[in-house]
């Protein structure tokens, strides 16, 4: 029997009696593993041998699950300083204790989102507390670490799917093949195999000279195991807000463009936000330093907005009866919102003066100095939009939403009563998650106030909202921290696997 040469090397070196795997013959034959595989899987069509296939897993430590295992589990970290600092018997002050933990970074958030999950005590307003009955010395995962670190199984697969999810080990699963002669390999190799020459590749000369006609062509192995190749695409928060701003389109709206950077007086001023509202303390903006005040602000307007915070607006108005300055208004700094791009289109300011009926939106990036945790980030991306017309209501409003969300798949919306200084009534607006059945705040909406309207010169109704488009993908994915998709901290498998949906 002729054979090609990586199948008779594999032929002899395989056994009858004893299943050896790709790699012993590989190294038996000197030859590559992918080599013996698909020789391995001729020679079982050819019937001379059989070839066995079981899935094998490796769990292996990251960078960041080795350096747990000496140095502690973030939690476990801030549970040893809460206990140094009393919190067994009395509150502590959580800046405190995460002070003195050394607790640093990303490792701080790490800490926190675990630390009452594994009952090592509460972390409330500011305040943590200890357990006194937790225990470090029986924490699961950090017994689990230290095994596979010594090179021991862990048999617990939640503990597992826990540490990998944290990122702190990873699981690769291989197929491991194993092949064993059959009699009629048996058979074959009695009665001799030759090596026959085969040919990878057809060259121009074996046509022109015939050749090909006599030659042996080595076959396709299209079953061999391939490199997995992962590459670049489209965010999926990138996705979702194409989506949205087809889905708004498709509703009659037009796009709004404008600065990330801008004056105050767009920001807030025009929006009737008093100069001295505690949001706009330089504790929850980003000012720019350079440069610090915008030059071109449109006079009248600006005119008739520090009029509109002194006096109100109409017969019987009221104003704030706090000071109102021109500069404090030209001060730049990050939109805290997009609601700045509402202002700048109402108020005629971009586009000319605009007629009823109107419909405007923008999917963009804000900026606040939030304190991360898994519903908010320093920057997210806002879906915010408009409607003028004449007689508006909230049947509208809700009417909008009903219509925005369902095409997400999201149909059972919640509405609260909220109060926003620019919008009379207003309302947040909740979604329900799809796995823990908790209520999110996916936006915040509301009618624009007079105070707001007359000063921009409109004069009939405007509906407006501003909705969170991470949380909408909280509510269509499923997943439970922002941070899985944003930032250092993303989960890569689940921003390769998620299919956003169309
Ligand atoms: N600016 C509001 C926010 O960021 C959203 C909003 C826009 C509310 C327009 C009412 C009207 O939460």
């Amino acid at each position: 029997m002729k054979l090609p040469e990586s199948q008779v090397a594999v032929l002899q070196a395989a056994s009858a009696n004893d299943a050896r795997s790709i790699e012993r013959l590989a190294d038996e034959t000197d030859q590559k593993p992918e080599t013996v595989t698909g020789a391995a899987f001729e020679l079982e069509s050819a019937g001379l041998v059989a070839v066995e296939e079981s899935t094998d897993e490796t769990v292996e430590l990251t960078d960041e699950g080795r350096e747990y295992v000496e140095d502690a589990l973030p939690e476990v970290r801030l549970y040893e300083t809460a206990l140094e600092a009393g919190a067994d018997e009395e509150p502590a002050q959580m800046g405190r204790v995460i002070g003195q933990s050394g607790l640093e970074g990303p490792q701080v958030d790490i800490a926190l989102s675990n630390y009452a999950r594994k009952g090592y005590g509460t972390i409330e307003s500011g305040e943590i507390t200890a357990d006194p009955d937790a225990d470090p010395e029986s924490d699961a995962e950090a017994s689990a670490l230290a095994a596979l670190d010594g090179g021991e199984p862990v048999e617990d697969e939640s503990v597992l799917d826990q540490l990998e999810s944290r990122g702190l080990v990873s699981i690769a699963e291989s197929t491991v093949r194993s092949v064993t002669l059959t009699d009629e390999g048996v058979t074959a190799l009695m009665e001799g195999v030759e090596t026959a020459e085969t040919v990878g590749q057809l060259t121009p000369e074996m046509l022109t000279s015939g050749q090909w006609r006599d030659v042996e062509f080595a076959e396709y192995n299209v079953e061999a195991d391939a490199e997995e190749v992962t590459g670049g695409k489209t965010h999926i928060l990138r996705q979702t807000a194409n989506r949205v701003k087809d889905t708004l389109v498709g509703m009659g709206f037009e796009e709004m463009e404008g600065p990330h950077a801008d004056a105050d007086f767009w920001i807030n001023d025009a929006l009737f936000m008093p100069q001295d509202h505690p949001a706009r303390t330089h504790w929850d903006r980003f000012a720019l330093s350079n440069p610090t005040e915008i030059g071109d602000l449109p006079e009248d307007l600006v005119e008739r907005v520090e009029n509109a915070h002194h006096e109100g607006v109409g017969e019987d108005g009221e104003g704030y009866h706090s000071p109102w300055s021109e500069d404090f208004a030209r001060a730049i700094a990050l939109r805290g919102h997009t609601t700045s791009l509402s202002m700048r289109y109402l108020s005629g300011h971009e586009i000319g003066d605009l007629e009823p009926p109107q419909r405007f939106f923008s999917v963009e990036k804000v900026y606040r100095n939030d304190t991360l945790d898994p519903t908010h980030l320093l920057e997210f991306f806002q879906i915010e939009g408009w409607v003028m017309a004449e007689d508006l209501s909230v049947r509208d409003l809700m009417g909008t939403f009903e219509e925005f969300y369902e095409q997400f798949g999201i149909t059972d919306l919640r509405y609260k009563p909220h109060y926003n200084p620019y919008t009379e009534p207003s309302f947040e607006l909740f979604g329900e998650h799809p796995t823990t059945g908790e209520l999110v705040e996916v936006g915040n909406s509301g009618m624009f106030r007079e105070e707001v309207l007359r000063p921009l010169g409109v004069d009939c109704d405007v509906m407006a909202w501003g909705l969170s488009l991470e949380r909408l993908l909280m509510l269509m994915y499923g997943f439970e921290d922002i941070r899985d998709i944003h930032g250092t901290l993303c989960d890569l498998e689940l921003l390769r696997e998620t299919e956003v949906l169309h």
